[in-house]
């Protein structure tokens, strides 16, 4: 690898932790329900609110940090990020009572909402257009990474809480079992933070800002001697979108993002619409209503992850050799074929649950190694530098807003239309997003940022 192939793997493996913090947050609340339960005596609405709180002020995180980006810099938003993830960790484990958890918890949905959108808006901003589509994506992999992180070190916590060692039991293992669950995420927290301080502002946000001395610097790091010429580059294009004015929402509206946004909201949407996280987070039950055991359903359920985890590395190879374009085109097909053999799989009263595991493993298969990824890239590649914190922040909550009434309806959907009827329906939209991205959806793959902002903004 060249030096500047490892500086910027570095940078990429360091700012991408925000990925994994997200991701484990996020899912680590699973495994500490039946406990906090027994201790403060909830009830099932409290538990939702322990559940959901999060997301709720993801929202907001998301949303302000995107403008908060712009003004401050890419680096002090993930900054502040790892402060509110440790903050919540620390907090989160000493609780003493149900009302100061959601509020602990609360704190850090700011920190997942600022990592989710602000992380791959680096790793685009800093990456060479060559490997842009990988260095993103790797975002992508550690939310996955972080996700069955939670579920194991959930498990390890447990298991080492019940084992009896004299050393779990000094450290109340058993006792505080779910304090350590939710505490020990304070260590990969202060982790970044930390390392953030080896990072550098990204060069695109230091140009905006007429910092060209420091934009340069970092230029040269991550594109060698081609540094003058991306900086040149740069600010062709910042003085190309001076006439989108200042970034504000309202400039959204501004017919020349119009194709951009309008990608943005149809991928966030189509992320979201087909499923992931109905058949993610609800995998043990949907799995125990196709007949087999609880026991083998949890099993299945981390092979769930596993998967999710091998396609998404299988992404990261193809993105930037065959393109965003295919890799939907490819997954959503995947996606649709894979929906409706689940739908057909659920019909009739006798379930064939192979055929169930089938299909809901190809279903994650082919979302990791398209979709999942590939909203992503897209979301941090498609917008103008003036405009991408405010941008990334409104098709961030668009995606947001729609996992959470996707994962919402779901149990309602199975209840009032069935298995077979709410498969379909997924099936039903993947088909119509494989029609209408691969209508509008211009490849943008191996080119510069400034040069697809010429090519799909039109001042
Ligand atoms: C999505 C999440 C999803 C995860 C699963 C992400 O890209 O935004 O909603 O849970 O992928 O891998």
């Amino acid at each position: 690898m060249t030096p500047s192939g490892r500086y910027l793997t570095t940078t990429t493996l360091i700012v991408a932790l925000g990925g994994f913090l997200m991701g484990f947050d996020v899912s680590v609340v699973s495994g500490i329900i039946r406990f906090i339960e027994a201790e403060f005596g909830l009830g099932p609405l409290q538990v939702g609110w322990v559940v959901s709180s999060l997301s709720l002020t993801a929202t907001l995180g998301m949303l302000a940090s995107g403008p908060l980006s712009d003004r401050l810099g890419r680096r002090p938003v993930l900054q502040i990020a790892g402060v509110l993830f440790a903050v919540s960790a620390i907090a989160s484990a000493v609780a003493p009572g149900y009302v100061t958890l959601v509020i602990a918890r609360m704190i850090g949905g700011f920190g997942v909402g600022a990592a989710l959108i602000v992380a791959p808006m680096y790793i685009a901003e800093m990456a060479p257009p060559a490997s842009r589509g990988r260095y993103v994506s790797f975002n992508q992999l550690n939310i996955v990474v972080g996700i069955s992180a939670a579920f194991f070190s959930n498990y390890l916590i447990l298991t080492l809480g019940e084992s009896g060692a004299a050393w779990a039991e000094a450290l109340r293992l058993g006792e505080w079992n779910w304090r350590w669950m939710l505490g020990i995420e304070t260590l990969p927290a202060i982790a970044y933070l930390f390392a953030l301080a080896l990072v550098p502002e990204s060069p695109r946000w230091l140009a905006m800002r007429g910092r060209d001395e420091e934009a340069t610097e970092v230029l040269r790091r991550v594109a060698g001697a081609d540094a003058g010429n991306v900086l040149r580059e740069v600010k062709a294009g910042i003085a190309a979108e001076a006439a989108l004015g200042q970034a504000s929402w309202r400039v959204l509206l501004h017919p020349s993002l119009r194709l951009v946004m309008t990608i943005g909201i149809v991928v966030g949407i189509l992320q979201q619409i087909t499923g992931i996280n109905a058949v993610f987070f609800y995998a043990p039950m949907i799995f125990e209503q196709s007949g087999i055991g609880t026991n083998a359903a949890f099993m299945q359920a981390a092979l769930v992850g596993l998967v999710n985890l091998a396609f998404t590395v299988v992404a990261m190879a193809l993105i930037d050799r065959f393109g965003r374009r295919p890799l939907l085109g490819f997954g959503l097909s995947g996606i649709a074929a894979c929906m409706l053999l689940l739908a057909w799989a659920f019909v009739g009263a006798d379930n064939n649950p192979r055929l169930i595991l089938f299909a809901i493993l190809g279903f994650v298969a082919s979302f990791a190694v398209s979709l999942g990824p590939v909203m992503w890239v897209l979301f941090s590649e498609l917008f103008p530098n003036r405009v991408r914190g405010v941008a990334i922040s409104f098709v961030g909550l668009v995606n947001s807003a729609t996992a959470f009434l996707v994962t919402l309806v779901f149990p309602l959907q199975l209840e009032v239309l069935g298995n077979s009827l709410t498969f379909l329906i997924y099936g039903l939209f993947a088909l119509a997003g494989l029609v209408f991205v691969m209508r509008i959806l211009p490849e943008t793959k191996g080119r510069s940022l400034e040069e697809l902002e010429a090519a799909l903004v039109r001042t």
